[in-house]
């Protein structure tokens, strides 16, 4: 079959499918594409054809056949390459497999399991200020907060350093951090590089933005030269992922370029903050519509870690499978990656569908999952269906919220120990209330999908019977 053999859903003539992907709601059109026309389409954005893919077996074949047959849209080239950051994410061909590598050696199971200790304390912090807006009766901003909690995570465990956001105003990056990340996100989606023509207001401020981070992170680096000649040993057992980055070694003996370096770094921030922080916001949110859902995440909790306030051992942390089923589950209905671009970079064929070399797709990452018969009530929040004995592995399955193939999100198991972590605590400490119907929370799409207008009230669990040790000694 050739493109042009594919369906085309209704357009406006001249500009095509674009006016349809608002901003903050572009993976929506995509969505309604393939409702309206079947999970192969083809669409003109800005005058450039693209191919939709909603099918999840052919958005398997292209994320396999990575680097070599696709690669991410050049977009990133350009977005990631004006801001002179070099990141596996942005990366291709052999840069990206040397990236990678490392990578994936930073955030080995032994490097995260080092991590547990300070997720633990953070998690600590997340409950003493959300014990406190319960105990004034508020309701919290989930977002928000969550928001603080992962930058709390992600700082200590790129820099070792505890940027203590959740108690007191950062003295790190964040107020410039959440101007890149928009930015990047807006420059990604933005139909041609405008920056290149006219600056705007907010393509200066992202400018001003970039010199502190880059000013912060290469403090950072020259501490933790500093850090790694007073003590070799950091050599062999690294203590965080810049210390990893900088002592790492290529098979040729080479060390990675500051620019290397700055740009993983900083990689580390954008890729691991938001979306741990969506996803954690909407289990939140549908476990407030799921009473039995909470009921069974308390009595998980309380087994699991007795008289504790939330999971700290990596035993405890790996027995919680309730918690795990609630992330799979939220992470179904609520990809926060609901699409990615990709260009052939050779002629190739997906199913029976000739791609020519060049041929820019999207994947619509979320590909139905409300309507998939593949589910008993595909629609319903149902966490128990990644439990029942025949359950399909969850990376196996038809949802790819981490994508698939070489370049899966490698941060998978950090993330996970941080839901593990709030979602125990959640269940020893709190109930969750709404303060709004379930459609009052709506899907806003940046460089990750967020719940806005996301409000819970929380109440303390009068049977929550804390142990009174010391926190540090729970586990
Ligand atoms: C629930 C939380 C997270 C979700 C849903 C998520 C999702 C994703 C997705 C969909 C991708 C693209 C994969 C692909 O192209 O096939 C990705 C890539 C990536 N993620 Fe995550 N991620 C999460 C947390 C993290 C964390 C905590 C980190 C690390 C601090 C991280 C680091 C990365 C990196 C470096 C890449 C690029 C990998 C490459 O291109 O080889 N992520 N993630």
């Amino acid at each position: 079959m050739r493109i042009a053999d594919l369906p085309r859903p209704r357009a406006l003539p001249v500009v095509g499918h674009l006016l349809q992907m608002r901003r903050q709601a572009a993976h929506l059109a995509v969505e309604a594409w393939s409702r309206e026309v079947g999970p192969l389409f083809r669409v003109s954005l800005g005058g450039r054809p693209f191919v939709g893919v909603a099918d999840p077996d052919l958005i398997r074949q292209v994320l396999n056949q990575r680097p070599d047959t696709f690669r991410r849209s050049s977009n990133f080239d350009i977005v990631f390459g004006d801001l002179d950051v070099e990141s596996v994410f942005a990366a291709e061909g052999s840069q990206w497999r040397r990236l990678r590598r490392l990578w994936l050696r930073a955030l080995n199971s032994h490097q995260i399991a080092g991590f547990a200790q300070g997720v633990g304390d953070i998690t600590e912090r997340l409950r003493a200020r959300w014990q406190a807006a319960a105990n004034r009766d508020e309701a919290v901003d989930i977002q928000g907060d969550l928001t603080r909690y992962t930058v709390d995570v992600t700082t200590l465990m790129t820099f070792g350093f505890d940027g203590n956001t959740l108690q007191q105003r950062g003295a790190v990056i964040q107020d410039d951090m959440h101007h890149v990340f928009p930015m990047i996100s807006r420059r990604l989606t933005a139909p041609f590089p405008y920056w290149h023509y006219i600056r705007l207001p907010r393509d200066r401020q992202l400018d001003r933005a970039m010199v502190t981070v880059t000013r912060f992170v290469d403090a950072r680096i020259a501490e933790a030269r500093e850090r790694i000649d007073a003590h070799p040993e950091l050599q062999d057992k690294p203590s965080n992922l810049l210390e990893a980055f900088l002592v790492a070694r290529d098979e040729d003996g080479s060390l990675l370029s500051d620019a290397e370096i700055r740009g993983n770094t900083l990689t580390a921030l954008l890729a691991g903050e938001d979306t741990t922080a969506n996803t954690l916001a909407w289990s939140l949110h549908l476990l407030s519509h799921n009473p039995a859902a909470q009921e069974r995440l308390q009595a998980e909790a309380d087994a699991v870690v007795g008289r504790a306030r939330c999971a700290r051992s990596m035993a405890q942390l790996a027995t919680l499978p309730w918690c795990d089923a609630v992330m799979a589950e939220s992470l179904r209905l609520k990809p926060v990656a609901p699409m990615f671009f990709k260009t052939a970079l050779k002629d190739t064929r997906i199913g029976d569908l000739d791609i020519p070399r060049g041929t820019h797709l999207i994947l619509d990452m979320r590909h139905g999952a409300d309507q998939d018969a593949r589910y008993d009530q595909p629609a319903q929040f149902d966490p128990a269906r990644w439990l029942a004995d025949d359950a399909p592995r969850f990376e196996a399955a038809s949802p790819m919220p981490f994508g698939a193939g070489p370049r899966i999100c490698p941060g998978r198991n950090l993330a996970q120990l941080e839901v593990r972590s709030v979602l125990s605590m959640i269940g020893r400490s709190f109930e969750l209330h709404t303060v709004a119907p379930e459609d009052s929370v709506t899907e806003r799409f940046g460089f990750t999908m967020a719940p806005a207008g996301l409000r819970l009230k929380l109440t303390a669990r009068a049977q929550a019977g804390y142990s009174t040790r010391a926190i540090g000694a729970d586990s």
